[in-house]
């Protein structure tokens, strides 16, 4: 017989996590892989470019949930996936990340008895202002198989009373998506294309409702980001909320006319990494991109008050920044030598085939 596995994106980052794990269960005789996309993300910049740039088919089932108050998205997911659980129960179910989408379909599947896995868990900023922080402990919970990035997350399990048989530290799914796209993105040159100079520009990226979603909070990320554009030029890709708040503050006029900090929509995957690959710094408060940037020894200056990946910070090139201290540590970073730390273990590209390995030893 064979199994059948659902794997559960819903948001960008979640596709990365998702893709490497779709590709070894496709090729296995004793598994069937259903893509289930939430639509908890639907602009084609935010979810179709990096199906495509993942080579991962359309979504087998589509929730087209959509966007909404944190309750109304958790509960839409809710309910449309008890539905397709009930309808044709897998016979496990992947989860990833601590996007909204991650705990509602861990919830759902749970109350029907179904196996659930979590890929990346264990992760704690210790921070519940942060609705992922809670997504993250409640999907834990709940979750049968617990698929670690690195050690600190394996304590955080064990202090919060989690037994060892559930714990698998597998590292970092991410790389696995870099590696499976390394080729393509090193024949991308994306730099050149947006007429930057090799190494000499930093990547953006801000989206946490924190940094974002008050006006005090973002004109003032704005008035630093413009001073550290005067030192070094800057990319920009604008995730869709920030778009948002920056038109809503009146703030988006103000640095789109600055020619130090290039605004663009959104990038593909293939196109993005290629930008971070040869850039000088990231300035950024992405979970994703803090991992990104330790695996490819590139100055990551974190604008938050914490991170639930501190080993990016303990081994990695990652660094917290209050937003005030931004154009000081961008010109300590240009002025060398900047910390660039060592990749951790296990965050080796063959995270996906350890947590297949372990579905094997469950389903086959
Ligand atoms: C979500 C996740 C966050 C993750 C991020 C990745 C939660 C609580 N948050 O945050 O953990 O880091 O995705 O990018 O799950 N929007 C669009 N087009 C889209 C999607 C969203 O315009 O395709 C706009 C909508 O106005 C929406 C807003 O962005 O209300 C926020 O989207 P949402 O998915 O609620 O949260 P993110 O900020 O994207
Ligand atoms: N990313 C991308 N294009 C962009 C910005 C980010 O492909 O314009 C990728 C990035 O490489 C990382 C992931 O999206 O793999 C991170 O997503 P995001 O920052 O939205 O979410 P988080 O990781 O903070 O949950």
């Amino acid at each position: 017989m064979t199994a059948v596995v659902h794997l559960i994106a819903a948001a960008r980052p979640n596709f990365m996590k998702v893709a490497p794990v779709y590709h070894r269960l496709a090729r296995a005789d004793w598994c069937r892989p259903v893509l289930i996309h939430t639509g908890q993300h639907y602009d084609p910049e935010m979810s179709d470019v990096f199906l495509r740039d993942l080579g991962l088919p359309a979504p087998d089932i589509n929730l087209e949930v959509g966007s909404g108050s944190h309750a109304e998205q958790t509960a839409g997911v809710l309910v449309a996936y008890e539905r397709v659980c009930r309808d044709a129960p897998p016979d496990h179910v992947v989860v990833v990340g601590d996007v909204n989408s991650t705990i509602a379909c861990a919830l759902a599947a749970k109350k029907l008895w179904l196996p659930v896995g979590h890929l990346e868990a264990g992760l704690r900023s210790w921070d519940r202002r942060m609705p992922e922080e809670i997504n993250r402990v409640l999907t834990d919970a709940l979750s049968d198989l617990l698929w670690t990035p690195s050690p600190d997350a394996d304590g955080n399990l064990r202090r919060e009373g989690v037994e060892d048989r559930r714990i698998r530290r597998v590292g970092n799914i991410m790389i696995d998506a870099f590696e499976l796209l390394r080729p393509r993105i090193a024949a991308e040159a994306a730099a050149a294309g947006l007429g930057l100079p090799e190494a000499g520009y930093g990547v953006v990226t801000l989206h946490r409702p924190s940094n974002v979603d008050t006006p005090e909070a973002l004109s003032g990320l704005v008035d630093r980001l413009l001073g550290a554009g005067r030192r070094l030029p800057l990319v920009f890709p604008v995730h869709p909320r920030t778009r948002q708040r920056l038109q809503q503050f009146g703030l988006l006029e103000k640095l789109a006319a600055s020619g130090d900090v290039r605004l663009s929509e959104p990038l593909g995957y293939v196109r993005f990494m290629s930008l971070v690959q040869s850039s000088r710094l990231v300035i950024t408060d992405s979970g994703g991109v803090q991992g990104e940037t330790t695996y490819l020894r590139i100055p990551c200056l974190t604008l938050r008050e914490n991170t639930e990946q501190p080993i990016t910070l303990s081994e990695g090139s990652n660094r917290l920044v209050p937003p005030e201290t931004l154009e000081a540590a961008v010109e300590e970073t240009l002025a060398g030598p900047a910390r660039i730390g060592r990749v951790p273990d296990l965050w080796d590209g063959r995270t996906a085939e350890r947590v297949v390995e372990d579905l094997r030893g469950i389903l086959a």
